[in-house]
């Protein structure tokens, strides 16, 4: 069945994107508003968009006048942490989602401990065993009151305990325990539901293909 964006109002083009592009990572995003006070929201329209330099991208939707207050904070300061969410930290990630008042310091709200950043103003949260330091690059507007930021990350900071090898950079994937988002209005996944498929060699290819 053909779904033309052209013929489709902007809440069907929505469901037929969050409901098909499966499983998505979660940027629980920290940063602060003007007075310096910490933010905290999650936000699944998120991917890492570059190895080198290291590049994540966030879709940030609109809030009354302009962005969400996440969007806003990261246009004037330039500043944000990207937290990955664990399951045991899933309740409290929801909590963080409530559409409160500029102001409101959601880590409070939803229990949660704030860890001073080494690189950037915004705190990380203690609770994610995972969180990116990252600068804006763009601010990049799509539409009325949306737009994708683009951010460089400067520091990783991984829980002690999920640290294979830290020579190798080697991390224990699967002990982060994290979350994804899919589709519904509640839907999210764990990330323990994986299978092995190596990469196939161009040589390796061809020799099969000649052999049949
Ligand atoms: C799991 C989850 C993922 C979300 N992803 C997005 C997203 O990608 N973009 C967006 O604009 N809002 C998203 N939201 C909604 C925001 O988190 C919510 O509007 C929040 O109140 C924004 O807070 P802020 O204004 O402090 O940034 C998501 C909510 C949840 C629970």
């Amino acid at each position: 069945m053909l779904f033309d964006c052209a013929s489709l109002s902007p809440e069907n083009t929505y469901k037929l994107l969050v409901s098909t592009i499966v499983p998505r990572p979660i940027a629980w995003v920290t940063t602060l508003d003007a007075e310096g006070r910490p933010n905290a929201a999650p936000y699944s329209f998120f991917n890492a968009m570059s190895g080198s330099p290291p590049v994540l991208c966030i879709g940030i939707g609109p809030k009354r006048e302009g962005l969400k207050d996440t969007g806003e904070n990261i246009r004037r300061s330039g500043q944000f942490v990207v937290n990955l969410v664990p399951e045991s930290a899933a309740a409290a990630m929801n909590v963080t989602a409530i559409d409160f008042p500029p102001g409101v310091d959601e880590l409070l709200e939803a229990g949660l401990t704030a860890v001073p950043s080494t690189h950037v103003g915004p705190p990380r949260i203690a609770e994610s065993p995972v969180a990116m330091e990252c600068e804006r690059i763009a601010v990049v507007e799509v539409g009325h009151g949306r737009a994708v930021v683009l951010g460089r990350v400067l520091a990783f900071h991984i829980d002690d305990a999920c640290v294979l090898d830290p020579v190798k950079c080697y991390v224990d994937t699967p002990k982060l325990g994290l979350i994804g988002r899919m589709h519904g209005a509640g839907g999210y996944l764990r990330t323990s539901d994986r299978f092995e498929m190596p990469r196939i060699a161009l040589a390796d290819w061809q020799d099969k293909r000649a052999a049949d």
